[in-house]
């Protein structure tokens, strides 16, 4: 007698890390972004209301490198677990290499720097064929385009989605991410009690020692190969 049984939900939560192996820079690692941008200068809605050109050249750069980029094995490996679990990812990164890797479910929590959106009405949203965002370049309403990312100081619309997906989670693995930025450091704590957590980085992240986390100190890809290989023989 054979029983349907469902397939087991993985859900995967990556930070910047997870890009790092395809050679696009962390925030807070040393030599990261962060030491070289001041975030109140590039990242935040008053910096946008002070000098949008620095802005839209920050993200011009952003997208630059995430085009020259590709998928690493970390990515891949993601992507192909599609084959033995019902897989969600939810992402910070703004580039779009778990697309590109195959994963055909990734949430951005953070935007996508691929996309730009009106600065008067966020539900416009238009995709970006070159790797540039103009001074000059308006939506339908003809105010400026900016990035579609989420800025400090910005509401995370995707955060009740993400934890409703955390929460169905039979297996949830952190990739990447030095658990530093909210509210996307608290999904976590949206896990079930019989959820089993991995979290593969080789820093230092913010680790909450109320739950029990196998952490797998690797970079990405060898860290993903090594859970891989733990779960699906399960
Ligand atoms: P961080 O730069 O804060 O953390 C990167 C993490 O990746 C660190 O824990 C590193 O140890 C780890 N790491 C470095 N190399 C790695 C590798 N090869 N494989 C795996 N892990 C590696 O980046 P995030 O945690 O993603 O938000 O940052 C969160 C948010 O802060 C970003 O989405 C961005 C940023 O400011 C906004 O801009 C709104």
């Amino acid at each position: 007698m054979y029983t349907l049984l469902p397939m087991k939900k993985l859900v995967v939560f990556t930070g910047a890390g997870v890009s790092a192996e395809s050679g696009i820079k962390t925030f807070r690692d040393s030599g990261g972004l962060w030491e070289e941008y001041d975030i109140m200068d590039v990242a935040t809605p008053e910096a946008w209301h002070r000098q949008p050109e620095v802005v839209l050249e920050f993200y011009n750069a952003r997208r630059k490198q995430v085009l020259e980029s590709e998928p690493n094995q970390g990515h891949r490996i993601i992507a192909e677990l599609e084959s033995h679990f019902d897989v969600d990812v939810i992402t910070q990164n703004i580039d779009d290499l778990h697309e590109r890797a195959g994963s055909t479910r990734a949430m951005h929590l953070h935007g996508e720097i691929r996309k730009s959106k009106s600065s008067i009405n966020p539900n416009l949203i238009y995709p970006i064929s070159g790797d540039k965002i103009a001074w000059g370049e308006t939506c339908e309403l003809g105010s400026q385009l900016r990035p579609h990312v989420v800025w400090f100081g910005e509401e995370v619309p995707m955060m009740p989605p993400a934890e409703r997906l955390v929460n169905e989670a039979n297996i949830f693995i952190i990739v990447g991410t030095s658990l530093n930025v909210y509210p996307a450091a608290l999904l976590v704590f949206h896990v079930r009690k019989d959820c089993k957590i991995y979290l593969v980085d080789p820093g230092d992240p913010i680790i909450p020692s109320q739950l029990n986390i196998t952490w797998i100190k690797e970079k990405a890809g060898e860290g993903m190969r090594m859970v891989r290989d733990e779960i699906i023989k399960v």
